[in-house]
């Protein structure tokens, strides 16, 4: 029979070693370790250092991935890697690819904010539904401490460094029961890593535009309001096409961006907090990472089991948002 359903097979995870706490960041900007853990629930961040980048973690990551899938990098078909931060405009995956030996697998990058994960994930999917690829590597890493403002109290404290990785490999039943991918560009503008032009004029009558990247910029208030409207729908949504009630859940990892987002929507969702993944108080929101390094954790910990029914969702800069409902394992 030929396997044309998805299994999660396995996961790992890496961050950096140097951890920033709030404290630390009262160093920095006007703000307290109290505003911080209330306002938000982190407490420290992962900030890579000069001797790591994306590369690295997300190679590490990808390593115990392929380890706790019992498979081996030549098997690999794909990999995707979800991330806003590559160490190269070109792409990190390829990079990756070299790192891990993954000689047979086509790799590229993948860019969706922090909705990075759970877009790449439906990807993933799609070509192994198909029938093209049987093994697929997907990573969400990001390294944002390169481009926020440290200066900005609004953002600063909420952003930390880190990678996660799973194995996607063709299953003869289909364990990804159910997804909705969403993108609003209109709303844009209240979150951004702009690149700001600069005029240069090579010849008389020829002028390019020779800028830098910006630090993130926020609206911390309209990103917190569509985060608790649209992640409660979407999951929602992704439970329909599931043909699932919301009891049927046993876990709920949501984006780590906020635990007041997270306790907001489980709440609106009728999920218990037992439920709810949680781990932004070590790692803050890592971005694309932040959902396989929730998943990784709770994995490793004995939590999530094989056949555990895990609801997903990913949110943030597009503005893009999404859910995706899976059963754990084979
Ligand atoms: N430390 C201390 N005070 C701070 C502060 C900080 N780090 N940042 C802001 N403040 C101050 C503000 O200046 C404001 O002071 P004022 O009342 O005197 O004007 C006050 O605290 C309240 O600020 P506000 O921006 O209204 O706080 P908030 O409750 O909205 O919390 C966020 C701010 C950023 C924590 C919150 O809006 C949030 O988490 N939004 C979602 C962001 C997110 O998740 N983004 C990524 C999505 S992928």
């Amino acid at each position: 029979m030929e396997k044309l359903g998805v299994a999660i097979i396995g996961s790992g995870s890496a961050v950096p070693t140097t951890s920033l706490d709030n404290q630390g960041l009262t160093q920095l900007v006007d703000t307290s370790d109290e505003w911080i853990a209330t306002r938000t629930g982190i407490k420290e961040r992962r900030l890579a250092g000069a001797d790591e980048s994306l590369k690295t973690i997300a190679t590490m990551a990808s390593f115990k991935a392929i380890a706790a899938a019992g498979i081996t990098a030549a098997d690999i078909d794909l990999i995707l890697l979800a991330t806003s931060t590559p160490d190269d405009l070109f792409g990190t995956a390829c990079q990756i690819q070299a790192e891990l030996g993954a000689t047979k697998a086509v790799a590229f990058d993948l860019t969706a904010a922090c909705s990075g994960f759970v877009f790449g994930l439906v990807t993933a999917a799609q070509y192994i539904r198909t029938g093209v690829y049987q093994n697929v590597l997907l990573i969400g890493g990001d390294i944002l401490s390169r481009w926020v403002d440290w200066q900005d109290r609004g953002t600063c404290i909420l952003f930390g460094d880190g990678a996660g990785a799973v194995i996607l490999q063709a299953n003869e039943s289909d364990r990804l029961l159910g997804f909705e991918l969403k993108t609003d560009g209109t709303q844009n503008h209240y979150l951004n890593l702009a690149y700001k032009a600069s005029t240069d004029e090579l010849i008389p009558g020829v002028k390019v535009n020779k800028g830098n990247f910006q630090p993130i910029t926020m609206n911390g208030k309209e990103v917190y309001r569509f985060a608790v409207q649209r992640v409660p729908e979407v999951i929602d949504k992704a439970l329909f096409h599931a043909n699932l009630s919301v009891d049927q859940i046993d876990w709920l990892i949501l984006h780590q961006a906020n635990q007041r987002i997270l306790d907001a929507v489980a709440q609106r969702l009728n999920i218990p907090a037992h439920k709810v993944i949680s781990n932004l108080a070590e790692y803050g929101n890592t971005s694309a990472a932040s959902i396989p390094l929730a998943l990784d954790e709770a994995v490793q910990q004995g939590k999530i089991k094989p056949g555990d029914i895990i609801a997903t969702s990913g949110f943030g800069a597009g503005l893009t948002w999404g859910a995706a409902i899976f059963q754990w394992g084979r």
